[in-house]
């Protein structure tokens, strides 16, 4: 196993260029499965559940071909194709991997007819129920039964009916497993309360570049009017907001000013507010987004919530910056139930937070100092890399295969920018 060995105080200044974003990879992927045609998606990023999802496409009969990239080129175009389905059932050994396998149960039950897909059970930061997954499928005329730890999805004679389904709570994943499976419905199906992020918005514009007919996108509520068939279609992946974000936490942190590479700012809304509540400098450019560090961070109360909310998937990088502003900070995360995994490591490296339930208060100090710490989660590991990029001394960060699950070759990119960090094999 790899870890990263960063040594803090470099200020960070250039430009970093932002990858695809993983969090609609994940979902633009199994919509081949939607059409016999070729499927073609372009600034797919480089992340270890990209080759999963890969891998667990093949196992259901689609050819993905991988189109020549040069090693030093962030990004990449893969082709997949779905003449014919050869298996509809998601395996334990796959899904259990890799959560987001969840996303094929829409898209194979539209095209069979039925899908039989390993329950992905909970993680670090929750337990992560599929039971809205499972009822708006419902709602749409499927027949569900459950056993032996897996869900099986069985749609009636002569396919999908469609209906309608208000979320009780808003779900990404349920949202977008429930798009996949109306779009080959036999009648119209209505969503309401339905998730808003721009993934699913990058998803209902890909879904309506193979033919798909979908009303209302950018919105909470949704009319999908099911059609016979959809056609192959050619895609780019939209930049990774999260991604972004996060890099964006990092220059600050360092009293630095980074040029965020294609990261668009209308998709950055709360997270950019946040930014500049703390006293930092953002600015839209032609190219991308310029965030600033130009004087000393002020606290700030954050709470995150669904989209155009402020992310959950940016709460601990956030609270990495504030563990050093001038002041006490309180940040609330309302989406998932264990998500500070990241604090114990943080207070690691001198931070000063208390949590009490889903709030944390973090006390500003002068300065954090290097540590060896655990990466826990995805997210959680990048709050402590932003840490130790400002810590004084030297930081150990292990277990990184949580970040590369969604950060592309991220010592990479902060080298770019002049970070001193590097990849080490850990004994
Ligand atoms: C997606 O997860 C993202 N993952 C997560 O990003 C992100 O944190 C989350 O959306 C919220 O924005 C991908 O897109 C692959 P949800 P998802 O369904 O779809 C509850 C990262 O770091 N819920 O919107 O699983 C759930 O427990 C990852 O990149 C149910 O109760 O999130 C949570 O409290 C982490 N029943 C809330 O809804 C369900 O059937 C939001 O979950 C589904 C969800």
């Amino acid at each position: 196993m790899d870890k990263l060995i960063i040594r803090g105080g470099n200020r960070l200044s250039g430009t970093i260029p932002i990858s695809g974003a993983k969090n609609s990879a994940l979902t633009l992927i199994p919509c081949a499965l939607l059409t016999e045609e070729p499927l073609t998606l372009r600034n797919l990023p480089r992340l270890a559940d990209i080759d999963g999802f890969q891998h667990l496409m093949n196992q259901f009969g689609v050819t993905t071909a991988v189109q020549g990239s040069r090693p030093e080129d962030f990004g990449r175009v893969m082709t997949l194709e779905a003449p014919r389905i050869t298996s509809n059932v998601a395996p334990y050994d796959l899904v259990r991997k890799m959560r987001a396998s969840i996303l094929v149960l829409g898209p194979l039950l539209a095209r069979t007819g039925e899908a039989t897909v390993s329950l992905p059970g909970g993680c670090a930061i929750g337990n992560r129920p599929i039971d809205l997954h499972l009822k708006v499928l419902e709602a749409f005329g499927a027949e569900i039964e459950l056993a032996a730890g897996y869900v099986k999805a069985i749609a009636p004679e002569g396919g999908l009916p469609g209906g309608e389904y208000d979320f009780p709570v808003v779900s990404v994943g349920a949202t977008e497993n429930a798009l996949m499976a109306a779009v080959l419905a036999k009648g119209t199906s209505k969503l309401f309360n339905a998730a808003r992020e721009p993934e699913i918005v990058d998803l209902c514009k890909l879904l309506v570049a193979m033919g798909a007919e979908i009303e209302g996108i950018g919105s909470s509520d949704l009319a999908i009017h099911g059609v016979k068939r959809l056609h192959g279609a050619t895609y780019r992946v939209m930049a990774d907001r999260i991604e972004a974000g996060s890099y964006a936490c990092a220059a600050a942190i360092t009293g630095g000013d980074v040029l965020l590479e294609g990261a668009r700012a209308d998709e950055m809304g709360a997270t950019l507010h946040a930014l500049r509540n703390i006293g930092i400098d953002v600015t839209e450019e032609k190219t991308g987004v310029r965030v600033a560090a130009n004087g000393p961070l002020k606290p700030a109360n954050l709470t995150t919530a669904p989209y155009p909310g402020l992310a959950t998937d940016m709460q601990a990088q956030l609270m990495s910056l504030l563990t050093v502003a001038d002041g006490t900070s309180v940040l609330t995360e309302t989406i998932f139930e264990n998500r500070f995994m990241h604090v114990p490591e943080l207070s690691r490296m001198g931070a000063d937070i208390s949590v009490s339930g889903r709030t944390a208060i973090v006390k500003g100090v002068k300065q954090l100092t290097g540590a060896a710490v655990m990466a826990t989660d995805l997210r959680a590991s990048m709050s402590l890399a932003i840490a130790a990029l400002a810590a004084e001394g030297q930081s150990e960060i292990r277990r990184i295969y949580h970040l590369d699950r969604g950060y592309e070759r991220l010592e990479e990119k902060l080298q770019l920018v002049g970070a001193d960090i590097e990849r080490v094999g850990d004994d």
